[in-house]
């Protein structure tokens, strides 16, 4: 399907003063390159750390071919500020000019570490939230704001479907005050994988029940997965995409590939779920320009679904072999084995031998639509994709290994 005049994203995005949060990193850097390269857009105030010097550098390290265009289209301002700051530390004459002319807001500066305290990850992912939305709402001419989330907010629920809605939880307000008085629940992770996902919880519901008349679009990535094809193929930050970081610490030390699975899938056959990062930046910008408001998920139901065997299966393809070293084997166990502790890996995600189906319907509309933002994959081999990946991962393993050891000689 053609984009339709009213479905064409470059005369929409042209329009858009755009302020992104967290453009450095793995979503973020790839909404960077799409708003500017391919779209055209108005403006793009992009928050980043420290200096500019030190955000170029960074983008340097994850888009190296593409940086230089990038700013040369004199349509990125570099704001300079940190979300944990009052107003963000954001400049107050340049906080005024975004105030008049900001359209369009994309948060996704985060924390994504899954070893954050339920207090350290409340100052990072939920108070800057919550101050933004605040702060927006001296924004006159604001249509949109965008709060990046995970489908990993609803941990706490049993394998099955989930939706793109709120699910009916703890008070997140007696939640937040808690966690900031006494550091934590009462109840601890209250069912949550971690504090991350717990904190994600209480943030998309105090921002939606704090701000009623914001026009609040929450979109829940799954595990985001290296780019197909934009900013570059493989496009990704060393450390974001819990995929990668699976199999690289799986090829650098097996562990005893022990699975805690659903007894619905005893050979591992439930779906590990990922998105490529750039069909996830295509999912936001689509609803941002379809004025989607409420949640929407992004992930492989809008991809391809593979099996946690199928991942398996990669990485005793491609595992870098020594001397004298075994082909890891992975051991699923369903609910009457668990006395047998899984894997440190698996435990430490928790979330890989699960067996939810995130629901993308918020999405399918989009599955046919042609143009810069679409989601077709055309002839994208995803199961040649995902080796080339592991292989990569492997070579960078061996790599890594082999100046070890020369440094030691
Ligand atoms: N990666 C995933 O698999 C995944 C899955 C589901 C949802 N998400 C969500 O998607 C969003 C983006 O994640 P990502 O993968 O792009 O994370 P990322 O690669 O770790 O990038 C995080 C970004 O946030 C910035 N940041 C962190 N602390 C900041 C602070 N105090 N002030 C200003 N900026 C700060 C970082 O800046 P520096 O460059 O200066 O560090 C970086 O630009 C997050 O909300 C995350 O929860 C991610």
């Amino acid at each position: 399907m053609h984009p339709t005049a009213a479905h064409d994203p470059l005369p929409f995005f042209h329009k858009q003063t755009i302020f992104l949060t967290g453009g450095t990193g793995l979503v973020g850097g790839c909404l960077l390159f799409k708003l500017a390269m391919k779209l055209d857009t108005g403006k793009i105030y992009a928050l980043v750390r420290g200096s500019p010097e030190r955000a170029v550098s960074q983008l340097r390290d994850i888009i190296p071919n593409q940086v230089d265009a990038i700013l040369a289209t004199n349509k990125v301002k570099l704001v300079v500020g940190d979300i944990c700051e009052h107003k963000f530390g954001i400049d107050p004459v340049v906080l005024a000019e975004m105030a008049r002319t900001v359209t369009v807001i994309i948060h996704s500066a985060a924390s994504i570490s899954l070893r954050t305290t339920q207090r350290e990850c409340v100052e990072i992912n939920c108070l800057p939230v919550l101050q933004l939305a605040q702060m927006s709402s001296s924004f006159e001419n604001l249509s949109k704001f965008v709060f990046i989330s995970t489908a990993y907010a609803n941990s706490h629920l049993p394998d099955g479907v989930i939706e793109e809605r709120i699910y009916p939880g703890g008070d997140a307000e007696q939640q937040l005050s808690r966690i900031m008085e006494a550091g934590s629940l009462a109840e601890g992770l209250a069912g949550f994988t971690h504090a991350y996902t717990l904190v994600k919880n209480i943030t998309e519901q105090l921002l939606l029940s704090r701000n009623p008349h914001l026009p609040i679009l929450i979109v829940r990535p799954t595990c985001i997965a290296p780019a197909i094809s934009q900013p570059h193929p493989y496009y990704s930050r060393p450390g974001s995409s819990p995929g990668s970081g699976y199999v690289q610490r799986y090829m650098e030390s097996p562990d005893s590939g022990v699975f805690h699975v659903s007894s619905f899938h005893p050979t591992g056959t439930n779906i590990v779920d990922e998105i490529p990062v750039d069909i996830t930046a295509n999912l936001i910008l689509l609803h941002i320009m379809h004025d989607t408001r409420g949640i929407v998920h992004a992930g492989s139901e809008s991809y391809v679904r593979r099996t946690l065997a199928q991942l398996h299966q990669t990485i005793i393809d491609h595992f870098p072999r020594r001397p004298g070293s075994r082909r890891p084997e992975f051991r699923y166990l369903s609910m009457s084995d668990r006395r047998v502790p899984q894997g440190r890996y698996a435990e430490f995600l928790k979330t890989f031998g699960r067996d939810w189906h995130f629901s993308n319907a918020a999405s399918q509309k989009f599955v046919a639509l042609e143009g810069p933002l679409s989601i077709a994959l055309g002839d994208h081999d995803a199961g040649r994709f995902m080796d080339e990946r592991a292989g990569l991962i492997s070579a960078d393993v061996v790599r890594r290994r082999s100046s070890k050891a020369s440094a030691k000689l």
